[in-house]
């Protein structure tokens, strides 16, 4: 292959968010950003590359997670380091570092890329971005009742609250959950054989997930197995109860799933998964759940702790799926230049639009004026500011509507800013 022809494609599950495509994934994360500081969470900002015993430890060996989908990488001086596949195992590293806990309960808030060695698909894929929540110090329902709070207000705000379940669960204690998943292997093990390979394989390793399993047989077989929520012990009855009452209250409309159980292993009580109809087989747009042991696990106090993360692709997916309009142009106005002496009054000009939040593209390049008429289409500007000799001597802007079929006209600076910041030329 020649230096000339050697084309050099995307990693697999990695993807390039193109202008046309990335309006709306900003669009729906500011959305998204604007309701999470509305609750007055503080922001934290975590490293991609964080040690891999973190997530062996944190999320759990058998996790698939870790087991399966980490990208370890070797470090230059001996260390086994890791792409996070997720949010909170770092989030609660950084807050035990920063002696964050001595200072009393913490509301906080990330985004950022994680990355899992998964097989991609629409909706799921090796690099994704997730915006998580976190609150650390809170034992009661209250807290849980606020994260599904953001959550729902998140839905409205984006006008996607009708296509998204609430489903929750509690999967109790730690103790609880070592007592249920002997019952369950027990009721499972008569059936092994009839069980799908990867439920078969979890039998020894993480037989809670089997419950989740897609599979059509394994889910029949589970028709009749025990369920979770009976071996839950007082104070996690209690704590589901009051979650409910609340939610009821509330009127926020939810569904209990006695099945869900998380793929992580941090989770105890309270579990949550939101999901839709509109995206097939990736439909969980956003979960998470209490994990009161992590804390403690990782080396800090033993601290309650709740949150969520939510996968930015999918929610943008749903919101596009809806045919939620965005405006796709990063340009309001763009200035056509008819010779070089005109560029000094245009970059003005340029300099006093922006000022006044107009987003402005000068033309660059030369050429005529038709051609550079062409390329103020092609931007997506509502308006074409064209300059040359008679703008400058007469002091005057020469405005072009490009979406409107409304004739040319010539206004002074001071009354296109006007007109054009209160889009009144439209
Ligand atoms: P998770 O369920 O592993 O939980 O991921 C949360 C969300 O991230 C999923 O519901 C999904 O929307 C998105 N997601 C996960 N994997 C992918 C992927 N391969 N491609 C695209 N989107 C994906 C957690 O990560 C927990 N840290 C959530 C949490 C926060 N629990 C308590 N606090």
């Amino acid at each position: 292959m020649t230096e000339k022809n050697l084309k050099f494609g995307l990693v697999r599950g990695m993807r390039d968010i193109v202008p046309g495509q990335v309006e709306r994934v900003s669009f729906v994360e500011s959305c998204l950003l604007d309701t999470v500081t509305s609750y007055g969470y503080d922001e934290i900002r975590l490293p991609i590359i964080e040690q891999a015993g973190l997530f062996s430890r944190g999320l759990g060996e058998a996790t698939d997670a870790v087991e399966k989908e980490m990208y370890l990488l070797d470090d230059r001086d001996g260390g086994k380091l890791a792409l996070r596949p997720e949010g909170t195992a770092s989030c609660v590293r950084a807050v035990i570092n920063a002696g964050m806990l001595r200072e009393g309960k913490q509301r906080l808030w990330y985004s950022g890329w994680m990355f899992r060695h998964e097989r991609p698909q629409k909706g799921r894929y090796r690099q994704f971005y997730q915006i998580g929540v976190e609150a650390f110090g809170y034992p009661g329902p209250d807290i849980d009742v606020e994260l599904i709070n953001i959550a729902g207000s998140m839905w409205k705000r984006l006008g996607v609250q009708d296509e998204v379940t609430l489903e929750i669960n509690s999967i109790g204690s730690r103790e609880t959950r070592d007592r249920y998943k002997q019952v369950l292997v027990e009721y499972l093990t008569p059936f092994v054989s009839d069980l799908d390979s990867d439920s078969r394989r979890r039998l020894n390793t993480n037989p809670l997930r089997i419950l989740d399993s897609k599979n059509v047989k394994t889910q029949e077989i589970l028709t009749d197995a025990p369920e979770l929520i009976e071996f839950l012990d007082e104070s996690s009855t209690k704590h589901f109860e009051d979650l409910c009452e609340r939610l009821e209250r509330d009127n926020q409309a939810y569904r209990i799933n006695p099945r869900l159980v998380r793929g992580l292993d941090y989770y105890t009580h309270t579990v949550v998964e939101w999901t839709t109809e509109r995206l097939g087989s990736q439909g969980t747009v956003c979960a998470g759940g209490r994990y009161d042991g992590l804390i403690e696990q990782l080396g800090g106090v033993d601290t309650p702790a709740a949150g969520f993360a939510l996968g930015l692709e999918r929610v943008v997916l749903l919101h596009e799926s809806l045919g939620h309009p965005v405006n796709t142009s990063s340009v309001d106005i763009y200035i056509a230049i008819i010779s070089d002496e005109s560029y000094p009054y245009a970059r003005r000009v340029a300099g006093i639009l922006r000022n006044n939040a107009l987003r402005v593209r000068v033309h660059q390049g030369g050429g005529k004026i038709k051609a550079q008429m062409r390329q103020a289409d092609k931007s997506g500007a509502k308006w074409a500011v064209i300059i040359g000799e008679k703008e400058i001597a007469e002091n005057m802007l020469s405005v072009k509507f490009l979406r409107t079929d409304k004739e040319q006209r010539s206004v002074t600076l001071e009354a296109a800013i006007d007109l054009l910041k209160h889009n009144e030329l439209e």
